[in-house]
């Protein structure tokens, strides 16, 4: 099936309703829970409180939030900001450019930045965002996905914080869409259509 992963445009055919589906559950809310909580507490060890987090939309819209107030439970009270980055057109495979649809307003120099992603796939959305950050002052920045793809690597690029590490498939939930939709799932999972 033909993904629109993470564009902003909608044809009218894309746009009318949700591909039909079931969802397989990987990650249960309860498990997604359990994990958040657990890289909150290794982010506050490693990068202390004074942190500033910028989030890459929209996938991670869902994670962020979650982390957010699981990292205000040990004592981290960051700023925050939100960049919008595209890495698709059409197609499941990345066209390999990236473009920058929103960009965060905050001044990042001198700051020690989380920078969150859902899922790090071929790496070039994070690299850009990183290097984009660094170019502009921040101290350090490090980065935080809720799902991580290793075998679909296409530049070296490193998570500090990883959710869950997973194979090769296509999944949906808790902010990631297929097509724009399913980002409402309170779990991860993967769609089969037959
Ligand atoms: P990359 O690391 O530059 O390839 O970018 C990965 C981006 O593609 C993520 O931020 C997601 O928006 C999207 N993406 C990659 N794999 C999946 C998936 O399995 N489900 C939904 N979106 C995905
Ligand atoms: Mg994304």
């Amino acid at each position: 099936m033909a993904a629109d992963k993470d564009s902003n445009t909608n044809t009218a055919s894309e746009a009318a309703k949700r591909p039909p589906g079931t969802v397989e559950v990987m990650y249960s809310a309860a498990e997604i829970s359990a994990r958040v909580s657990a890289l909150a507490d290794e982010i506050a060890d490693t990068l202390g409180p004074d942190i500033m987090v910028v989030a890459v939309l929209k996938g991670s819209f869902v994670f962020t939030a979650d982390l957010l107030r699981a990292l205000h439970h040990h004592g981290v009270h960051p700023r925050i900001d939100f960049m919008t980055l595209s890495s698709y057109g059409t197609g499941t495979e990345s066209s390999g450019k990236i473009a920058i649809t929103r960009d965060i307003t905050d001044d990042v120099r001198g700051a020690k930045i989380l920078l969150i992603d859902d899922i790090l796939e071929s790496g070039r959305t994070l690299a850009f965002a990183r290097e984009l950050l660094q170019d502009r002052g921040a101290e350090r920045v490090q980065l935080c996905v809720l799902l991580d793809k290793p075998e679909k690597r296409k530049i070296e690029v490193d998570a500090d914080y990883v959710g869950f590490s997973i194979g090769d498939s296509f999944v949906v939930g808790y902010g990631l869409d297929y097509a724009h939709y399913y980002r409402e799932l309170p779990y991860i999972g993967t769609i089969s259509t037959d």
